[in-house]
């Protein structure tokens, strides 16, 4: 089992490797799995403004290509003052390898601000059971 310590400085160096020349935004994001393996994402973004991808989806790609399916815990480091919640699109992604009761922790560059559950987040989820529970 990865640590909060562990994920928490694994999404503030990844958040460094940031390419955001047009938000000026970065964002880190590390994700556990359940046999305490650590993924990390961070936001890239693109000349053509809306083809950027989230740290978030950087995370799960990483994740889903080692072979890993199942999200125990992540850690969210954005930057500002504002709680950095992962988008739209992104709670969606991570509802598809998390549970209801996974922790999103959103974190600063001084450490873990806000402690959230998938649900909390995305409350009555679409997801895979909709599309086999027919
Ligand atoms: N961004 C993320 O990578 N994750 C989030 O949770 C929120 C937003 C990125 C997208 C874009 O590159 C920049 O932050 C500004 O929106």
């Amino acid at each position: 089992m990865a640590s909060l310590d562990t994920l928490f400085e694994a999404a503030k160096a990844i958040q460094t490797r940031a390419y955001a020349p047009y938000s000026r935004f970065k964002v880190g994001a590390a994700i556990a799995t359940p046999d305490g393996r650590v993924f990390t994402g961070c936001n890239v973004e693109n000349a053509a403004y809306p083809v950027g991808s989230c740290a978030e989806a950087g995370a799960i790609s990483a994740m889903v290509a080692a072979g890993e399916s199942r999200i125990t815990e992540i850690v969210v480091m954005g930057e500002g003052e504002h709680l950095v919640t992962p988008c739209g699109g992104c709670r969606q992604r991570i509802r598809e390898f998390a549970a209801p009761d996974t922790p999103i922790h959103i974190a600063g560059p001084e450490g873990i601000r806000k402690r959230f559950t998938l649900d909390e987040l995305l409350p009555f989820s679409f997801g895979p059971d909709n599309l086999t529970d027919r």
